[in-house]
């Protein structure tokens, strides 16, 4: 099949990417000139595991290739993925400029039946104002072309996005038309192995799933880190907790670890604009609402913690810190606990020594590049010198099994604060560390 991808972002250039290993025709399209030549080069902008390497292999196999319009696709083309961003707007609701623009375009230059398909996260009932500017374009040219809009949300995690679409636990396809569903079935087919995985709706359950589930989860998360707070003022350590209830098949082990609050490009802007959708259709989404400051306050706790050890100013003081991306498998810093971490720190007099295997880069150009109060290391053991605690906010795996004699000679003082319950199985207090972590005291 003749694809397009538009919007070369992680969903755009994984999704594209995947669909040339499976054999099809497709083209990435971005404006973005600069990143296109990189591209073309098999350079790619993000950090994501087996990505770059299936990029050059489909490259080679000439499936795979990238422009910056879609002049020179769109008479081939049978499906185009609309795979721009969705950026949050400043009163939480998600800003459709690219994907309405995008719109525009296709209908100013299609000249045959077309599927368009939505696969940035957007609001219910954008698949309509997509298939309205499209008419309305047409309709400027006096022009009629049948077309669908269809709803193909996508589930997948960073750091593991291309197994997610390799496999994915199921497909979602929203669409009006059997020829819509016909065709998307053909496209999904061979990622199906052992049984079909699509789910037909209608386009704006399809739209609402995407929320639904990413909402569900957040709401995991949130409630995990309340049941944490409580535990710590009863006395109870939410560890024993969390593999009391998880235990129970209907609640499941999965998505209920406590920590310092979920970050990333999903959970804090889609629960934001779930709610916001739901103010625009005069309903409070309590519950929403409840998540999103559940976790706003969570990205504190570890800071919270520091400053009753050390006291509100922290002038003098310095702290290690272990992992800055969001999560381990990622170079991604949107919305990490640790900005909100380290930024306390600073604020209040404190010097940080960070390091993070993937994240410095990220860290020095964009999140945190005003900052002087902060180091970099480019080796884990090395922030602890002259520190006087380590605080750890994200699992790496290299950060599972450190060293704790070391740990110990290089602080100041062997404390440490553990942002995401990594330790509990080490008894460091036998081993003369001071340990803080979630949800005990
Ligand atoms: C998420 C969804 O999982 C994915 O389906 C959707 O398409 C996009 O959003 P992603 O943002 O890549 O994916 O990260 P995920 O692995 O889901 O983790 C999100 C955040 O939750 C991280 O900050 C993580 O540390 C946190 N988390 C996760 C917890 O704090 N506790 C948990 O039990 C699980």
């Amino acid at each position: 099949m003749n694809i397009a991808v538009i919007g070369t972002g992680y969903v755009g250039l994984v999704s594209g990417t995947c669909f040339s290993e499976m054999g099809n025709n497709v083209t990435c399209i971005d404006i973005d000139q600069a990143k296109i030549e990189k591209l073309h080069k098999g350079i790619i902008p993000i950090f994501e595991p087996g990505l770059e390497k299936m990029v050059l292999k489909n490259i080679e196999n000439r499936t795979l290739s990238f422009d910056t319009s879609i002049n020179n696709i769109i008479d081939n083309a049978e499906i185009i993925f609309i795979a721009v961003g969705t950026p949050m707007g400043e009163d939480g609701s998600a800003d459709l400029q690219f994907v309405l623009s995008v719109a525009k375009e296709i209908g100013q230059k299609m000249n045959r039946s077309l599927i368009i398909v939505n696969k940035s996260t957007v609001p219910v009932g954008t698949a309509d104002k997509v298939k309205n500017t499209i008419i309305d374009e047409l309709n400027k040219r006096g022009v009629s072309i049948k077309f669908d809009v269809v709803s193909n949300p996508e589930f997948l995690k960073e750091g593991d996005a291309i197994n997610d679409f390799m496999k994915p636990d199921r497909v979602i396809v929203g669409a009006e038309s059997q020829h819509a569903f016909v065709k998307m079935k053909q496209l999904y087919n061979p990622f199906f192995r052992s049984r079909e995985r699509l789910i037909t709706m209608d386009v704006r359950s399809a739209e609402m799933t995407k929320y639904a589930a990413n909402a569900m989860l957040a709401t995991k998360i949130s409630f995990m880190n309340e049941i944490a707070n409580i535990c710590e003022r009863v006395g109870a350590d939410v560890e024993n907790v969390r593999i009391g209830i998880g235990s129970d098949s209907r609640i499941g082990y999965s998505f209920i670890y406590p920590g310092c609050g979920y970050g990333g490009s999903c959970f804090p802007k889609d629960v934001k604009a779930l709610k916001k959708i739901a103010e625009e259709h005069d309903y409070k989404a309590q519950l929403i609402a409840s998540v999103e400051d559940v976790n706003n306050r969570q990205k504190y706790v570890i800071a919270e913690k520091i400053v009753k050890r050390f006291g509100e100013n922290l002038e003098g003081k310095t702290f290690g810190v272990w992992g800055l991306s969001f999560k381990p498998g990622t170079d991604d810093m949107r919305e990490a606990p640790s900005l909100y971490v380290i930024n306390e720190l600073v604020k209040r007099g404190a010097k940080v020594k960070a390091y993070d295997p993937k994240a410095i880069d990220e860290a020095k150009t964009f999140y945190l590049k005003n900052n002087n109060s902060i180091e970099y290391f480019e080796r884990k053991y090395d922030v602890l010198k002259n520190s006087d605690a380590l605080v750890l906010l994200t699992e790496w795996k290299e950060f599972r099994s450190p060293d704790f004699e070391e740990i110990k000679k290089q602080l100041n003082q062997p404390i440490l604060f553990d942002g995401r319950n990594q330790y509990i199985a080490y008894d460091l207090e036998q081993q003369g560390i001071e340990y803080y972590r979630i949800g005990k005291n």
